[in-house]
């Protein structure tokens, strides 16, 4: 009898230990889990270098050694993974969670969810359409808009004295808001400059070799064309390729004027080869960011709802190897 009480005992103290480690009451600021800070983070994917050089940050960031444990979710580019992610995060009771949205619309009940559960959201790089803004705690990432801005201004100035311009434009992921902005700031430009004129249109999903496919058609298509816009660093090489392949000159040294965006570490070396005319940053070290704003939630301060990170543009005729050395990614 007393050894049927002993293994009861030992049974209850067994269950009370084990559903104790997944209750975030635990009294600590930092949640459950052996005292580490747990952040969920939903990754868009694995498209361009820009986007491994945002995981890496993040890894970088969040990890045990600093204090968390990282679950990192890649979505592969797929909304509905997103949204499953974030389910699983509010069902594992992470502590923040931290998500890319892939594209802006879609994401209220994902978030009310866990609004509900009472788990902070904070979005990074990409940001979401909602009407309802206590949905997430804060956001921190890029002016896209501006981002098209700047690559337009430096389009109207170098060709000020064309009376047309034919423009080929290389889309990222429809819907993202990479994607929308810099998509906008094109279109407010042509729409300003009576010569300008998109002559062929289409999204290379910001990957390499999307953005070849796209050039490849339109090398068929169009004999003669002025200025490839492409909405990241990867479609601009796989448009590259295209054009080496054809025999078609680019960059610096006359024939096609060749715009990027992201200048990564890559981007920036195909700058300065005059490969890429000009090439306007977009800086994916988001990880000390999260960080920051982690800890203030965490010292009971009110983050700054958004946050713009400040971002410079690269021209190949000035471009000097101290910016590409100076480049963290
Ligand atoms: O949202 C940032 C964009 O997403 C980057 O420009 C692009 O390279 C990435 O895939």
């Amino acid at each position: 009898m007393k050894k049927f009480i002993a293994l009861g005992l030992c049974f209850l103290i067994l269950t009370f230990t084990a559903c104790n480690q997944g209750n975030k009451d635990s009294g600590s600021p930092f949640g459950n889990n052996d005292g580490f800070i747990v952040v969920g983070f939903s990754q868009v994917g694995a498209e361009s270098d820009w986007r491994l050089a945002n995981t890496k940050s993040m890894r970088e960031t969040f990890n045990e050694e600093n204090g968390y444990k990282l679950i990192l979710k890649d979505a592969q580019q797929k909304q509905e993974n997103q949204i499953a992610a974030i389910r699983e995060f509010i069902a594992q009771k992470v502590d923040y969670i931290v998500f890319a949205p892939v594209t802006e619309e879609g994401w209220d009940d994902a978030l009310r969810e866990a609004k509900n559960a009472g788990i902070p959201v904070i979005i990074v790089d990409r940001m979401i359409k909602t009407s309802d803004d206590s949905l997430y705690t804060c956001w921190v990432g890029s002016d896209f808009r501006k981002e098209g801005d700047t690559a337009v201004a430096w389009m109207e100035t170098t060709f000020k004295d064309r009376a047309s311009l034919k423009i080929v434009h290389l889309q990222g992921n429809i819907g993202s808001s990479a994607q929308i902005g810099r998509t906008e700031g094109l279109q407010a430009g042509v729409e300003r400059n009576k010569g300008w004129e998109v002559i062929y249109r289409a999204t290379g999903d910001f990957t390499q070799v999307k953005g070849k496919e796209v050039m490849e058609f339109v090398l068929k298509q169009y004999d003669s064309f002025d200025v490839v816009y492409c909405e990241n660093d990867n479609m601009a090489y796989g448009a590259m390729e295209a054009m080496d392949v054809a025999k078609k000159p680019y960059g610096l040294n006359g024939g096609v004027t060749v715009i990027s965006f992201d200048a990564t570490h890559a981007g920036l070396d195909a700058t300065i080869k005059g490969r890429i005319n000009y090439n306007v940053e977009c800086n994916p070290l988001h990880g000390p960011r999260v960080e920051t704003i982690i800890k203030q939630l965490i010292n009971g301060e009110t983050p700054d709802k958004l946050a713009y990170v400040d971002e410079a543009a690269f021209d190949a005729a000035t471009i000097t190897q101290e910016d590409i050395d100076a480049r963290a990614y």
